[in-house]
């Protein structure tokens, strides 16, 4: 009788454990990414950021913009690595320190933290 009762607890350890392996399966940060930007992601934390801001200032018209890889930013000339004020992706901005009135996004400006995002991104680069 004892016997039994510690299988039985043993068994549902043994469930536990699998559950929860399961959930870190499914929950894990790829399938986040999938549901945030339609595509893999991954990358730095700054990256990432720049991302969010990306698909919620810009994708409507730049849809593209959301699955370049870093290296695809800087390969076809929108960034230059650690230089913000001479990369046209940062230039482009109304309200960074090199945006013009007629700049980027047409209709609305980001905010500061905002363009900080991307600055940040790109000086990390
Ligand atoms: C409402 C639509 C719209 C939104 C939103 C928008 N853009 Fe644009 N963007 C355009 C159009 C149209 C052009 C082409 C005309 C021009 O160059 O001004 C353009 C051109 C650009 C260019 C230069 C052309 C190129 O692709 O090489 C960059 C860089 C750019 N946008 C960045 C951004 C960024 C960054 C955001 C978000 C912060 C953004 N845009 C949001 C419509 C948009």
């Amino acid at each position: 009788m004892k016997r039994k009762g510690s299988l039985s607890v043993l068994v549902l350890v043994a469930f536990s454990f699998l559950a929860g392996c399961e959930i870190l399966q499914t929950e894990n940060s790829f399938s986040k990414d999938l549901a945030l930007y339609g595509v893999s992601s991954g990358g730095t934390a700054a990256f990432i950021a720049l991302k969010t801001v990306l698909q919620s200032n810009c994708a409507s018209c730049h849809s593209d913009f959301v699955s370049y890889t870093e290296e695809e930013w800087v390969d076809n000339g929108y960034v230059i690595r650690g230089d913000a004020d001479n990369s046209s992706l940062y230039q482009r901005l109304r309200g960074s320190n090199t945006g013009g009135p007629e700049n980027m996004p047409p209709d609305s400006t980001l905010t500061t933290d905002e363009i900080s995002v991307v600055n940040a991104w790109i000086t990390g680069l």
